[in-house]
């Protein structure tokens, strides 16, 4: 795997590689990675993957300085994984002078869900996400279903803007116990860590009830909050959605995903279910 700190040296590098695939990253790499790498490298000639932690996604009282830099490991998975070249820009390279022109979705995909509580959030992922773009030309490119919401606007970006790229999802990967891998998942105490599937269980009774027949979203939705409460959770939100675009179901719609957040501790966990 050739790693390339510089614009330059990775443009170089690619010139007439054929057909590339692309998976970007912010490091801190997992299973669900390694798989998006796996699935990536089956749909092009040069699978190009980036390691960047991205400053302009995070909000002032998040993460952006705790957030675990595991080159060395990084490069091991992502060597394993097939990866042919790595992007792994420092700020200096992605941002030489403060950002001026940003990708700002349309309020209703960003402002709800995940950008209710990280506001800008999507706006910092469009904005580095079109970047790499332009930096890698991905002719297509994989992003993970965990991130539901960023996929929706990626792949709406990349529709409204006539992005020649193709954007395939990639399934969650899960521990045994229904755990989606995330990176910080790392964060959790033991005690944590044992409690933290329950948003998974909560999310599946959702799913089950709503295959057996249950419309009442709200009903739902409360119930599922109410229980992660009770164990010591403080949900964000559990929404039952239209997997096109996220908005409100109708009692007929069909299409459905249903989404959770929720802090456990001062960890913050994800996760969704298609229906
Ligand atoms: O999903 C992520 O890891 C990040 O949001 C992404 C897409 C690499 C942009 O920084």
């Amino acid at each position: 795997m050739q790693i390339h700190t510089t614009i330059t040296s990775l443009r170089a590098a690619l010139e007439g590689g054929g057909q590339i695939s692309f998976v970007p990253t912010m490091g801190n790499l997992h299973e669900g990675h390694a798989a998006l790498m796996r699935q990536a490298g089956g749909l092009g000639d040069c699978l190009v993957s980036s390691l960047f932690v991205n400053r302009l996604q995070f909000g002032p009282r998040e993460d952006f300085d705790t957030y675990p830099r595991t080159f060395a490991a990084d490069c091991e998975k992502m060597a394993a994984a097939g990866v042919a070249h790595l992007f792994a820009p420092d700020e200096g390279e992605m941002y030489p002078r403060p950002q001026s022109f940003h990708v700002q979705p349309d309020p209703a995909q960003a402002d709800i869900l995940e950008g209710e509580f990280r506001p800008g959030f999507f706006r910092g992922v469009a904005t580095v996400v079109m970047k790499l773009f332009a930096i890698v030309q991905p002719q297509v490119a994989v992003f993970g279903k965990k991130d539901y919401q960023q996929l929706m606007i990626i792949r709406n970006m990349v529709r409204e803007l006539n992005l020649p790229v193709e954007i395939v999802a990639g399934e969650t990967v899960r521990d045994a116990d229904g755990l989606a891998l995330s990176s910080r998942n790392g964060y959790l105490t033991a005690a944590e860590r044992a409690e933290a599937p329950r948003l998974h269980r909560v999310l599946q009774a959702i799913r089950q009830a709503i295959a057996g027949g249950a419309r009442d979203w709200a009903r739902l939705e409360d119930k599922a909050m109410a229980e992660l409460a009770a164990h010591g959770w403080a949900p964000q939100y559990v929404a039952v959605r239209k997997q096109l675009d996220l908005q409100y179901p109708a009692a007929h719609d069909s299409g459905l995903v249903v989404l959770g957040a929720a802090l456990l501790g001062s960890t913050r966990l994800i996760d969704n279910l298609e229906v």
